[in-house]
């Protein structure tokens, strides 16, 4: 194989996406790594397609771009000059004191020339990454000016990448895009460059911090907080030019496995005085280190329950070390009882983090951000928007999603998850028209805790196994900077980025053809896995495929409870778990009852008979039926449609895609008629249409 052949996928940042911006004459003001970053960008777009770039003030020149940094000097070039003037008048009409902050930008046209200003050097960087979206389109003289500011402070992944490989969960937790970019075999991979391709491509969509390994910390992964803290300092060097922080995962027993005392108990003096040291020694080596992610208590890993304290107690340990250096503590409230008793009717994994976490609420010290999982058991292709994220007003609140599919069908399947995304940040947990998730996460002048999400790259050529995954890391950023933002228009800046029209013989066709692909798929893998919100039915361990009770019976919590009369579980307040009412008035409301439970809803909250008739005025019975075979026939279609594509984009993207959806069609088929049948023969009662089932 050539170099360029084993060369990643340039995926939303080809040179193409850069053409527009490279043939113009480019000027850039300011100084500093990430000036320069911008600096080489444009640099190298204007080698390729013919454009011209300075670095002012040593030039007088006329210019079509001017990026420049408000607090630098005078620019010397008097079209430059007049943009940068037009761009701070259209900024203090704008109002809100004229502030673009850390990371904003403006944007404005002054005659001929395009001003991108920003107050810091990230700024420029996310103005510069504004206009490759945009194309042409910045460049038109009539464009009005916009300003854009990140709703969400911080926009993190993290990675659930271990140095060593684990026995079972392998070098990636959870990975589906091969081993990791970072660590291989107990060692840095050594390839710093793809690393700083991925700072590059996560820069463009908005991302600004990241972990750099597994929540779950092993004996080899503790030791990046000591001894092997220079491999972390390496890869936060090649993260900084793109204005990202590094941050760690940490062992809470770090205190005994690391520095041999005999106790990880937070309020021991010497335990402190550990973490503050060590802490220190981080600061020293990489100075805008983000802080630490902590798993604590929760499948196994070490917390402050050992020593009969709490989370609160946990957690500000952790944040009272980092807070002389402006450090965080993201502190996740993913805990619950994972040696539960099946026959035990009474426990419900659903209440957990909100029983744990919300008698707290007040107690964090103001540097901890909660780290909430989005729905209140695990990433499910639908669950309720967690309870926790309406309840904790004294905490800073991070809501957590998953972009690796480790339920939404293992990069294997297509399943543009932008949409269901877009649903829980907008969801409104005090009832509609109140603040949203999205609100909560940015929190009041911006102290919210922001969106994390557990990343889905490896060192896969494509970076993330199924081509079209891509998508989904590029959407979660773009949702973090501005989750008001449309989904679906989303996936089109993506189509248009990663296929660029003006490299395709007829890109309106593969630009619907890909929305058409990927915009519903959500949906369709929703429609033939585990139906109308009762989760799991996965293959226990890989989680990959169906297996309706592969959990029933087990210590994880996750029950579906069916019998021959019916389905779902009961988390209600009246008859069931009491997990309805966890929820502000206006949802626990509608939650309490089968009759006011959105249907795709209906089973996580009620157990319900198969006769029992839906919104949609479909039994659910037959909705299980209908939607697997619904589901089934949406695939075929999907690649049916993929298949108009060959010939027409590039060919190894092509085939890998075309081979990945044969299996979706092969394990959504299965998926089908294992869960057709198995309610089926539960419940005795036929399809309304006399399709096969067996
Ligand atoms: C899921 C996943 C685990 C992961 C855990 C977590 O349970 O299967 O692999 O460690 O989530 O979020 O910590």
């Amino acid at each position: 194989m050539s170099a360029e052949e084993t060369r990643a996928h340039p995926a939303w940042l080809p040179p193409e996406a850069f053409r527009a911006l490279g043939a113009r004459r480019v000027l850039v003001h300011g100084d500093g790594s990430i000036v320069d970053t911008v600096l080489d960008e444009v640099a190298r777009a204007c080698a390729r397609y013919g454009g011209r770039v300075w670095h002012s003030p040593s030039w007088d020149v006329a210019v079509d771009l001017v990026l420049a940094l408000r607090g630098a000097d005078e620019l010397p070039s008097p079209s430059a000059e007049s943009a940068r003037a037009a761009g701070e008048a259209a900024l203090v009409a704008a109002g809100s004191g004229a502030v673009l902050g850390d990371e904003g930008f403006l944007l404005a046209r002054a005659g001929e020339v395009t001003a991108v200003l920003a107050d810091a050097p990230a700024g420029l960087l996310y103005g510069l990454f504004h206009l490759v979206r945009l194309g042409p389109a910045a460049f038109e003289s009539t464009r009005p000016p916009e300003r854009h500011r990140p709703a969400l402070r911080r926009r993190m992944l993290n990675h659930w990448d271990n140095v060593a490989v684990h026995p079972v969960m392998g070098q990636v937790e959870r990975g589906y895009a091969g081993g990791s970019i970072f660590w291989r075999d107990g060692r840095p991979r050594g390839d710093l460059a793809r690393v700083r391709e991925y700072a590059r491509l996560l820069a463009a969509c908005g991302i600004n911090a990241i972990s750099v390994n597994n929540v779950n910390v092993g004996r080899t992964e503790a030791r990046l907080l000591t001894d092997r803290l220079g491999d972390v300092a390496d890869i936060a060097d090649v993260l900084r030019p793109y204005g990202i922080r590094v941050h760690l995962s940490v062992t809470f027993a770090a205190p005994v496995v690391l520095g041999g005392l005999p106790t990880a108990d937070p309020v021991d003096e010497a335990v402190r005085a550990w973490w503050s040291a060590k802490t220190r020694q981080v600061y020293e080596r990489i100075p805008d280190f983000g802080g630490y992610v902590v798993k604590a208590d929760s499948e196994g890993q070490p917390g402050p329950f050992t020593y009969g304290r709490d989370h609160a107690d946990g957690a500000n340990l952790l944040a009272g070390a980092l807070a002389p250096h402006g450090g965080v503590v993201h502190w996740r409230a993913f805990v619950y009882n994972h040696h539960q008793d099946w026959r035990d009717r009474s426990t419900d994994r659903a209440r957990a983090a909100y029983d744990h976490f919300v008698p707290l609420d007040g107690r964090f010290a103001a540097n901890v951000v909660l780290q909430v999982k989005f729905g209140p058991v695990d990433f499910q292709v639908r669950e309720p928007v967690s309870p926790v994220l309406a309840a904790m007003p004294a905490t800073r609140l991070a809501v957590e999603l998953q972009v690796t599919q480790e339920y939404t069908g293992q990069q294997r399947h297509v399943c543009h998850l932008g949409p269901w995304w877009s649903e829980v940040l907008r969801f409104a947990p005090w009832g509609p028209g109140g603040r949203t998730v999205a609100d909560v996460a940015a929190g009041e002048a911006g102290s919210g805790g922001g969106l994390v999400a557990v990343a889905n790259v490896g060192d896969d050529v494509f970076w993330t196994g199924h081509p079209l995954a891509q998508a989904n890391l590029y959407t979660v950023g773009r949702l973090a900077w501005d989750p008001r933002l449309d989904p679906r228009a989303v996936l089109d800046e993506w189509i248009a980025l990663t296929f660029p029209p003006s490299a395709i013989a007829d890109p309106k066709l593969v630009g619907r053809t890909l929305h058409d692909v990927m915009d519903g798929s959500w949906r369709t893998y929703e429609r033939y896995t585990a139906p109308l919100g009762v989760g799991f039915m996965v293959h226990p361990g890989d989680h990959y495929g169906p297996d309706v009770d592969g959990y029933e019976y087990t210590r994880w919590g996750t029950y579906h409870f069916a019998d021959r009369d019916g389905v779902g579980v009961d988390r209600s307040r009246a008859s069931g778990t009491g997990f309805a009412g966890q929820y502000p008035p206006y949802w626990a409301h509608v939650y309490e009852s089968p009759e006011r439970c959105p249907d795709e809803l209906l089973l996580f909250f009620h157990h319900v008979p198969y006769g029992h008739v839906l919104h949609s005025g479909s039994t659910v019975i037959q909705h299980i039926y209908d939607a697997h075979f619904a589901g089934v026939e949406e695939v075929e279609a999907m690649r049916g449609r993929w298949r108009t594509l060959k010939g027409l984009i590039d060919p190894a993207v092509y085939e890998r895609v075309e081979r990945r959806l044969d299996e979706q069609v092969r394990s959504a088929t299965e998926w089908r008629d294992q869960i057709n049948t198995y309610f089926f023969r539960k419940s005795g009662v036929p399809d309304a249409h006399g399709r096969r089932i067996y």
